[in-house]
């Protein structure tokens, strides 16, 4: 892609064999990183251990048969309660209607569990727990990840994986690859970031669109995996022939 006659990794000068080795070793931890960081948010959107369809679906498309409060205290947010007893009764205020006039039972459960965050001056996640105004919005159905969170985590994703994705494409173009596959290779992975972000849009829009979430994110998997491992082989084994 970028030279004309690549020379191999291989034939290199130490130091930028040092640089470059280093450098697809921390992008694959890097990743490795990211990948945890994943399945620790979304495995407890569903209270049950490890990852599932439904942490994403629930995620992107939201419980819609619940309310964003009731997907939030049997998820993610389950574990502030100060005492089972406590969950309960939000529970039960939220099966009796959710009614203004008996807000007076649960507000000393947000007082203890919710609002150490969620006050009107911390205001976490835009979420105040400390009257019935500022609980009622979140009466609402839940449609899961709002479409201003899915602009900032996508802007975020683009400017963070593309700088890297260039990167190590520059890095591959060096190798002594036949230029098909380079071209194979280095096509896919930017296609596999538009595919990565493109998938939480369509999860956010359709409820059976969750396992392209899956794929979207193997599929920036594999990229990274395929460029690490084969520049290293270039690196390490490969001998331009004279
Ligand atoms: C230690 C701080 C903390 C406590 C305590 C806490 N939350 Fe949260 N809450 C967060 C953070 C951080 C987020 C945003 C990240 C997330 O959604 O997981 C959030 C998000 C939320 C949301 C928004 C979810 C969405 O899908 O938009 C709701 C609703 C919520 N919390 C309710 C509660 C309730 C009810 C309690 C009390 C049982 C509670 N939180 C206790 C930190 C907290």
């Amino acid at each position: 892609m970028f030279w004309k006659e690549p020379a191999g990794l291989k034939s290199l000068n130490v130091s930028a064999k040092v640089g470059i080795t280093l450098f697809l070793i921390i992008a694959g931890i890097g990743y490795l990183l990211g990948f945890a960081n994943i399945l620790l948010t979304y495995s407890p959107v569903v209270q049950k251990p490890g990852m599932s369809m439904e942490d994403i679906r629930i995620s992107f498309y939201g419980a819609r048969g619940t309310t964003v409060l009731e997907a939030s205290i049997d998820g993610t947010m389950k574990e502030y309660f100060q005492s089972e007893n406590e969950y309960q009764e939000l529970k039960l205020w939220l099966t009796n209607g959710a009614s203004e006039a008996d807000f007076a039972s649960v507000q000393p459960v947000f007082e203890s569990s919710c609002v150490m965050c969620h006050s009107s001056e911390s205001e976490v996640a835009g979420v105040v727990t400390e009257s019935y105004q500022s609980v009622e919005p979140l009466l609402a159905q839940d449609t899961g990840k709002s479409i201003s969170r899915l602009v900032a985590l996508s802007h975020t994703h683009v400017l963070a994986t593309l700088p890297i994705i260039f990167l190590l494409a520059l890095v591959f173009s060096f190798t002594l690859y036949n230029e098909k596959l380079k071209a194979v290779v280095i096509g896919f992975s930017f296609l596999a970031i538009l595919f990565d972000i493109g998938s939480w849009w369509l999860a956010k829009a359709a409820a059976g669109a969750a396992p392209l979430v899956i794929l979207g994110g193997v599929s920036l998997a594999v990229s990274f995996g395929a460029y690490v491992v084969l520049s290293l082989i270039d690196l390490l084994f490969k001998k331009k022939k004279a």
